[in-house]
């Protein structure tokens, strides 16, 4: 048989959605279009006790160099000069092709199929002279990259700033679509085009421009830091950040490093309460694609059994969709926490005061947390930021109209709740193809394991359940409560309050979210706690505002610089041991 797509299914694992911020506009729509605050009698009496503790907002923090001349970072966001040459350098970044496509042989395997990685890595070192001179730069498997620039305090754990170097696929029929052509890199006076424009060539440019910039003030860092850029992150990153783990892990070793900031959201003006907040991704849903496969005997279709293999797999279809995953919001789920950011910090009061005792509760009162919990549902893009979704994605029987089905396949496709799992994920699919298997008398192989026969089986079919990838589970969530927090969420205030934001009138708070999509970090927990899928620039729409992944990526050019800038006082801010825990 020839291989089927249900055969490589980690093209779908691939992608952060940067859907937060849309994701919120719409629950703003959502709460208060809803009739939801007219029928809340409940006794919620007592307002939140502990407010004080909830969502507290760091001080902000600059690097002491600031105080001493802040000329550079103005210049990274003031001088036109400046923004020429920037512009330059990822417009030459978005001219380099690096789209990756799924399942592509190992690098040593097809050399050919890679070779546009070594044209940007060329690129790189002609852009970044400095940094290949004075920084180490090592190679893994061919194309991943690590910087390593050496602090002077080996006591001061290294900091991580990593970015993806592939880009994904354009697709042919789309290049009519865009204003300006995929690999351009075209300036239009506000925007920079280009596939990677936005995902996330801009950050890795910022990184290079930032520590070149570094290198030339002649900086000498106390802390180590360490860049890292893997090749397939579109493609589940096992090439490139796989390997770029194992070898950190090496060098380094468990829970050896200060912070990981990877791509991720950034600052948008949060529509329920109408000001500007970060979103820094303190977790990422989990994975897997389940399939089952139900063999059924053949046979001639003038006489078919009541239900062939597609009827029976048909069947278990509709009970999969009719039994979607609870929702549940605790504490654990950086969710909750997000909401308690925009309840306690309100300038504006959009938020009702009853709506605001309701979320301030949610983390131990049920009925509140019902009530969240239904305001949240009530949108397909929040819903499942605190549920396990479930999506029939592959389906495949059949060859011939006079020949029954013999084998027939579904894939279906998780994305696992931060307080669920992979195995409760396992169990459950399979309890529902035992259900589906007693009513026909079928055998059900799951996980290499015989869990259900029918007592007299008569060799009606088998069902066999397995996953081709393994899951990935939930990633740990990143602490909030520490310095690590407390210097990522000042560095964010000093930046856009003190040089972007000039004239706002209240503290840019950083509010935890989560990805439901996953990023190269999946392969780096274990080298720190402290993982940030953060890329700190303004935007007001991810989604529709970025086009990532789709037609017209694109981003504005203002917001690179606003990244830039943000690396350039972060690295110097956490340069001391005052940042560590
Ligand atoms: C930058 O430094 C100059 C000169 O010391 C000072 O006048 C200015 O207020 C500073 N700008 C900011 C944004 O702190
Ligand atoms: C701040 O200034 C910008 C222009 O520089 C303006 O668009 C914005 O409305 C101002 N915001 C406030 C809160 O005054
Ligand atoms: C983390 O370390 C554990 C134990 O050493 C290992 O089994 C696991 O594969 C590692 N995880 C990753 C993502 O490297
Ligand atoms: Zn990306």
């Amino acid at each position: 048989m020839k291989g089927l797509p249900t055969e490589s299914p980690n093209r779908s694992r691939r992608k952060i959605v940067f859907g937060l911020a849309t994701t919120f506009s719409i629950l703003a729509i959502v709460l208060f279009s809803s009739n939801l605050f007219g029928h809340l009698s409940i006794a919620l009496s007592s307002v939140a006790k502990d407010k004080a503790g909830i969502c507290p907002v760091s001080p902000r923090i600059a690097p002491t160099s600031f105080y001493k001349n802040n000329a550079t970072v103005l210049t990274i966001l003031n001088s036109k000069e400046y923004k020429e040459k920037s512009i330059q350098k990822l417009a030459g970044a978005i001219q380099i092709d690096t789209q990756i496509f799924d399942d592509q042989p190992d690098v040593d395997e097809d050399p050919k199929i890679w070779a546009n990685f070594a044209k940007f890595h060329k690129y790189l070192q002609e852009t970044f002279p400095l940094v290949y001179e004075q920084i180490d730069v090592q190679t893994v498997n061919t194309y991943g990259l690590i910087y390593t620039w050496k602090g002077s305090d080996s006591k001061l754990k290294p900091v991580l700033l990593a970015a993806h170097q592939d880009v994904v696929p354009v697709q042919k029929e789309t290049l009519d679509k865009w204003t300006y052509p995929p690999f351009s890199g075209h300036y239009d006076g506000k925007y920079i085009y280009g596939r990677g424009a936005a995902d996330c060539k801009n950050v890795l440019i910022a990184i290079l421009e930032t520590l070149e910039l570094l290198v030339i003030q002649g900086y000498k860092p106390q802390r180590t830091i360490i860049a890292a850029f893997g090749f397939d992150e579109e493609a589940s990153g096992h090439h490139g950040a796989a390997q770029i783990a194992k070898a950190l892990e090496k060098t380094w070793g468990h829970d050896s490093l200060y912070a990981i900031v990877d791509e991720g959201m950034g600052l948008n003006i949060d529509p329920v309460t109408d000001t500007i907040f970060a979103n820094p991704g303190t977790g990422e849903k989990g994975y897997i694609d389940i399939l089952v496969d139900l063999t059924t005997p053949g046979g001639h279709s003038s006489i078919p059994p009541d239900h062939t293999s597609i009827g029976i797999i048909s069947e278990l279809g509709y009970f999969i969709e009719k039994d979607p995953y609870k929702p549940i919001l605790t504490s654990k789920n950086p969710i909750l926490g997000h909401y308690q950011c925009l309840a306690v910090h309100d300038p504006k009061h959009k938020i009702p005061r009853f709506f605001k005792k309701i979320i301030l509760e949610a983390g131990y009162n049920k009925l509140a947390n019902s009530k969240l919990v239904e305001a949240i549902s009530k949108d397909r893009l929040s819903k499942y930021l605190i549920r396990t979704s479930q999506a029939l994605d592959i389906i495949r029987g059949g060859e011939k109209a006079n020949a029954l089905p013999e084998d027939t396949k579904l894939l279906v496709n998780h994305r696992i709740a931060i307080e669920s799992n992979v195995d409760a994920v396992k169990e459950h699919f399979t309890a529902r193809v035992v259900e589906v298997a007693k009513k026909h008398g079928l055998r059900v192989k799951s996980f290499d394991k015989l869990v259900y026969e029918p007592e007299e089986y008569e060799g009606a079919g088998e069902f066999s359940v397995y996953s081709t990838k393994g899951g990935l589970e939930a990633a740990p969530v990143t602490p909030t409560d520490d310095n690590v927090w407390k210097y990522l969420s000042g560095v964010t205030r000093h930046v856009f309050e003190d040089l972007v934001f000039t004239n706002i009138t209240y503290p840019i708070v950083s509010s935890p979210s989560i990805m439901t999509g996953n990023t190269d970090t999946r392969y780096y927990w274990n080298l720190t706690r402290n993982i940030f899928r953060y890329s700190p620039f303004f935007v007001d729409s991810f989604i529709g505002g970025l086009g990532i992944h789709s037609v017209d990526e694109r981003l504005p050019f203002e917001g690179h610089l606003q990244l830039h800038a943000w690396f350039y006082e972060y690295l110097q801010a956490i340069d001391t041991v005052k940042a560590d825990n």
